[in-house]
């Protein structure tokens, strides 16, 4: 189960990233926001992240205006490693090194067509482990 959020500025990718999750057959539990009506990311990025840290949902997608917003929100909830990405290098490598567990970009930053491509290295490429394991570990210490 892929947990997905955003707030008013990443609602309309939002729900076109639904319909690429549907057309893939994954799926997902919509955690808001419902409309285009201004809201406040950190709502959002909270119910996904807490979703995904608790073992409820395996992965997280959080669309805001940029990304960064959704991404420093939830980085604040112990057990979250959220990757604010926009090129497809970048939402691979942080599958492969960080075990990144939420994904975050931004409407007015990626088009729907790039962000489908995030979201498909996000959900399709496994950790590698190994060195990587001692660097995530290391991240994780920084919660205690
Ligand atoms: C909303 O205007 C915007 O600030 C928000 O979507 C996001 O980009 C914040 O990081």
């Amino acid at each position: 189960m892929i947990a997905i959020g955003s707030d008013h500025a990443g609602f309309a990718l939002k729900e076109q990233v639904k319909e690429h999750l549907q057309s893939r057959g994954i799926e997902f539990q919509d955690f808001g926001t419902d409309s285009a009506a201004s809201c406040h990311y950190v709502d959002y990025a909270k119910k996904v992240a807490e979703s995904v840290a608790s073992g409820k949902c395996e992965k997280g997608i959080l669309v805001c205006g940029t990304g960064v917003g959704m991404s420093m929100a939830a980085n604040k909830v112990k057990g979250i490693r959220a990757a604010c990405v926009s090129d497809t290098f970048s939402a691979t490598a942080t599958r492969m090194h960080n075990n990144a567990n939420v994904l975050c970009f931004g409407e007015r930053v990626v088009g729907a067509g790039l962000a489908f491509m995030l979201v498909d290295a996000f959900l399709d490429t496994p950790f590698e482990g190994g060195r990587h394991q001692i660097r995530v570990d290391m991240i994780s210490d920084l919660e205690k």
